[in-house]
């Protein structure tokens, strides 16, 4: 059994960031950025407000990574800058630099003249053959979870929240996007950007994209922004994005970011989607051409209540913007696209969630996981997403649906553009919730839920009627009462060829396997989703006949979530352990530093 109160002792604590915010915090961000695609740099100013919380507090000190600091100054209340001094500490491989900077008393800003190094970890530079344009080049970053220090210094730990500003200079041919407010400067010289986002955000969501991208609107305050090649096909794709905002506002109270767009991103964005406020950065791999993977969206958008509004104060606290934000993305899909889409989906959820639970130590299947001394990246498992939406489902099963929508719409007013913890949440459910509805604590084993691995025996478990038909197919199929070309599936949906092919054994012989692609075309899917499904199937089976799709796709696509398995599965044999290596030697320029990371712990791991 855990300890008790350890949830509660100094539960704000963030052990990813070396910042000194309870002496003095960073109020405000303005950012002067030149982005060169030669150097692969930006360099500037980061223009830090500060407010000090204790009277006699004269050092700020900051998070940095790989940052080359030219010269810091401090800035009075009268608007006079002067220089001060500043000492970099040694570097963690995990955590990055410590920047400790003199704050003489009167101070209340500081700026700090930087550029960037060509291998930070939260930016990508892409050259033009990795666009779909291939004209010209792009650059994004990816903050969360620790790399927003990487490309500005400043407090990186989203128990601190900043409002921001930032002048972008790009190529003039090429267009910035941030996550904030785009504010037309008159007479700015072509290739002069510049934005501001007025509500307080945790530093990971501060985000910012160039490259030739275009808009295309859906709503009046929707919109996609992509290349020219892409655009007209994500609008229709994300075509329902504002049904979507409607059904969560009448859930949980108005959306509070003014415009919800979209940034369609090249293929080696290595995460599906980033929440990144007002403007959700996007995979092209879920562009299917049928809707069928717009669960994304769903999820990011579902952020902008579960993370952006609500924040967690530390990486502890992950699965409250996660698993709130998965439970909330499934109610979405329920309201637009209807309950047996929604149960699909969460069935299918639920069962990767135990494939890795079997698989985990169990520290690791811990909703409150200890980080200490981790890569907080490593938390990204199915434990937050899921089981933290299985706590609350269990939570709504027990208070009945109209008490737990009143009690979550009253949790995101509550805590609205607050970092919180988990301590928080559970004293906020206890006053609240628990406390008018007793019988809640008796039915749901809340202190196991957060603190004790695996899930709590007689879970309500989500279950479709859509997929034991599935498997009963599936069932003929394989006993031989049918051929592949007999299966009923021409109504089949996305979600239930998914679930057909998990449900086949681990070992199938390949004349099965070649049966089923003659029959269905799985290695010609234009379905991102099905395609990996099936060639994690091929890489399992050795199965030869397609060796080229295999690598195509691990060379075009850069998305962690569908690389991270399938190199997994080829290291298991010494072949595919020498075509793993051959293919990520043609493919690793093209992925993320996120990514190449990830491969090279897999490649590492697998040395015979
Ligand atoms: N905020 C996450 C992405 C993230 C988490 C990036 C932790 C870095 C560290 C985002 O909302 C997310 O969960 N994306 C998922 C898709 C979603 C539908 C489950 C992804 O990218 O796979
Ligand atoms: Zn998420």
């Amino acid at each position: 059994m855990g300890d008790e109160n350890e949830i509660h002792r100094d539960s704000r604590n963030d052990l990813h960031s070396y910042a000194n915010p309870r002496e003095i915090q960073i109020t405000h961000v303005d950012l002067d950025l030149d982005v060169s695609f030669d150097e692969k740099t930006l360099t500037g100013s980061a223009l830090l407000s500060i407010d000090r919380l204790v009277a006699d507090a004269n050092r700020l000190v900051v998070d940095t990574r790989d940052l080359k600091i030219q010269r810091v100054e401090v800035r009075d209340a009268g608007g006079d800058f002067s220089q001060t001094t500043f000492e970099l500490g040694g570097s963690d491989p995990i955590l990055g630099t410590p920047l400790s900077i003199a704050v003489p008393a009167g101070a209340v800003a500081v700026r700090i003249h930087y550029g960037t190094n060509p291998g930070a970890s939260g930016l990508q530079w892409l050259d033009p053959p990795q666009t779909a344009g291939k004209l010209q080049p792009f650059l994004f970053t990816q903050s969360q979870a620790i790399h927003a220090r990487s490309w500005i210094p400043l407090q990186d730990t989203p128990g601190v929240r900043v409002t921001y500003a930032a002048t972008i200079r790009t190529p003039p041919e090429l267009r910035a996007v941030m996550s904030a407010e785009l504010t037309p400067v008159p007479h700015a010289p072509a290739g002069e950007h510049r934005f501001v986002m007025e509500q307080a955000i945790p530093p990971y969501l501060i985000a910012l994209a160039v490259g030739d991208l275009v808009f295309e609107p859906m709503s009046e305050r929707t919109g996609v922004w992509a290349e020219p090649s892409v655009v007209k096909r994500a609008a229709r794709e994300f075509e329902d994005t504002e049904s979507m905002m409607q059904a969560v506002e009448s859930l949980y109270g108005p959306y509070r970011w003014g415009r919800y767009d979209l940034l369609v991103l090249p293929p080696s964005f290595p995460f599906g989607g980033m929440e990144n406020p007002r403007l959700t950065f996007a995979t092209p791999t879920i562009l299917a051409g049928d809707k069928s993977l717009v669960s994304l969206v769903a999820h990011e958008l579902a952020h902008s209540w579960s993370g952006n509004l609500v924040t967690n104060a530390t990486w502890r606290d992950f699965w409250l913007n996660e698993g709130f934000t998965v439970y909330v993305e499934n109610r979405i899909q329920e309201a637009v696209f209807g309950r047996e889409r929604a149960l699909m989906e969460a069935t299918l959820e639920v069962q990767e969630l135990e494939a890795e639970l079997a698989r985990f130590k169990p520290a690791d299947q811990i909703l409150h996981v200890d980080l200490s001394g981790r890569d907080p990246d490593e938390g990204f498992t199915s434990v937050p997403y899921i089981k933290g939406m299985l706590f609350l489902l269990s939570l709504e099963a027990a208070a009945g649906r109209p008490a737990f929508d009143a009690f979550l719409r009253n949790y995101f007013d509550h805590f609205a553009f607050q970092s919180i913890t988990t301590a928080d949440f559970l004293k906020y459910l206890e006053e609240t919730l628990l406390k008018e509805n007793p019988a809640i604590s008796e039915q749901v084993p809340i202190a196991e839920w957060v603190s004790e691995p695996g899930l709590p025996p007689g879970f309500p478990r989500p279950a479709s009627n859509a997929f034991s038909k599935v498997r009963e197919e599936a069932r003929r199929w394989l006993a031989g009462e049918t051929a592949a070309s007999g299966i009923a599936a021409s109504e089949w949906v996305t979600q239930q060829w998914l679930h057909f092919l998990r449900a086949l054994p681990d070992s199938l012989d390949d004349s099965k396997i070649r049966e089923l692609d003659t029959a269905f075309g799985f290695s010609k899917s234009g379905n991102s989703e099905i395609l990996h499904q099936w060639l994690l199937i091929a890489v399992r089976n050795e199965f030869a006949d397609t060796n080229e799709e295999l690598e195509r796709f691990l060379t075009a696509v850069g998305r962690r979530k569908f690389l991270k398995p399938l190199y997994e599965e080829l290291v298991k044999t010494p072949d595919g352990l020498a075509r793993a290596r051959t293919i990520y030697a043609k493919a690793k320029p093209g992925y993320h530093p996120i990514a190449v990371a990830t491969i090279d712990d897999i490649l590492a791991r697998a040395e015979p």
